[in-house]
């Protein structure tokens, strides 16, 4: 496969599902709720995973697809190729701010990230990474970081976690690295936070029980650009059903790595 055209037919589907989000006279606000009363849903995130996965299955009839609105993270086929899709990550952004939110597409193969796109509709920034040729931001490539102590490190943390379910000591852990950094940052996109990762806007991101839809593209992004995107918690495994993540610049990511699982 060649996946260098296959990401460029990705990037052409995104941009044109992207009208749809980027048009403020198709914003569409039938709003609905999932789980509790703070997860939101519009009649968008639904249109725009059916768009795509539409596309997608036309002009690949054997490829599997999956994402948050569509076919759910289960019975994934190995023997062919498949697009994990968060058709807009960052409803309540979408919803209240109109700002940070993106499209995200992550191509698996045999277990293997071999394709990533993250497009922050708003800002026009197509962030793109093909396994083994590099990462980058508009067609310019990201490098990777050059290492920096912890203590000038600015974070992407959600303070959401400071009162949360996470245990007492996680919580504890927490609030030692928002104290010991330089700053913290949140802006409510979970494949947004992580690709800036990648850009070297955030030199870490935590997040506790992300789904493989929030993280399928960047975990391909942070790698081709140098750093690392694991599970926060040693043992666990990515892309199992809800997944604590930890993605950073190396030196970063090993000391919060390293403070989350008491080392
Ligand atoms: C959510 C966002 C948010 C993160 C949540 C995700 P959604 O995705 O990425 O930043 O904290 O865990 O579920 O529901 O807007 O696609
Ligand atoms: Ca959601
Ligand atoms: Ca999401
Ligand atoms: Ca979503």
């Amino acid at each position: 496969m060649d996946w260098t055209a296959l990401k460029d037919q990705a990037i052409a589907f995104i941009s044109e599902a992207a009208h749809r989000l980027y048009d403020p006279a198709l914003r569409n606000l039938d709003i609905d709720t999932k789980e509790d009363a703070d997860d939101l849903v519009t009649a968008n995130d639904f249109a725009v995973q059916h768009f795509l996965s539409d596309k997608i299955k036309q002009a690949y009839p054997s490829h599997f697809v999956i994402g948050e609105e569509g076919e759910q993270y289960k019975n994934i086929p190995d023997h062919t190729i498949t697009w994990i899709i968060d058709p807009i990550d960052g409803t309540t952004n979408y919803v209240h701010q109109y700002m940070n939110f993106a499209i995200s597409i992550g191509i698996y193969y045999k277990g293997e990230g071999k394709v990533g796109i993250i497009y922050d509709v708003m800002a026009d920034e197509m962030f793109t990474a093909v396994k083994g040729e590099g990462a980058y931001l508009n067609g310019k490539k990201l490098y990777p970081r050059k290492s920096i102590d912890f203590s000038r490190a600015i974070i992407g943390f959600n303070a959401r976690w400071l009162v949360g379910s996470a245990g007492p000591k996680t919580k504890e852990v927490f609030a030692g690295m928002v104290r010991d950094v330089r700053a913290t940052r949140s802006y409510g996109s979970a494949s947004l936070e992580l690709a800036y990762v990648a850009a070297g806007r955030l030199d870490a991101y935590v997040s506790m029980r992300l789904a493989p839809w929030d993280y399928a593209a960047a975990a391909i992004m942070i790698s081709e650009a140098g750093g690392e995107c694991t599970p926060l918690f040693d043992g666990d495994e990515l892309f199992t059903e809800s997944c604590s993540v930890l993605a950073g610049e190396k030196h970063v990511h090993e000391e919060m790595f390293a403070r989350c699982n008491g080392q």
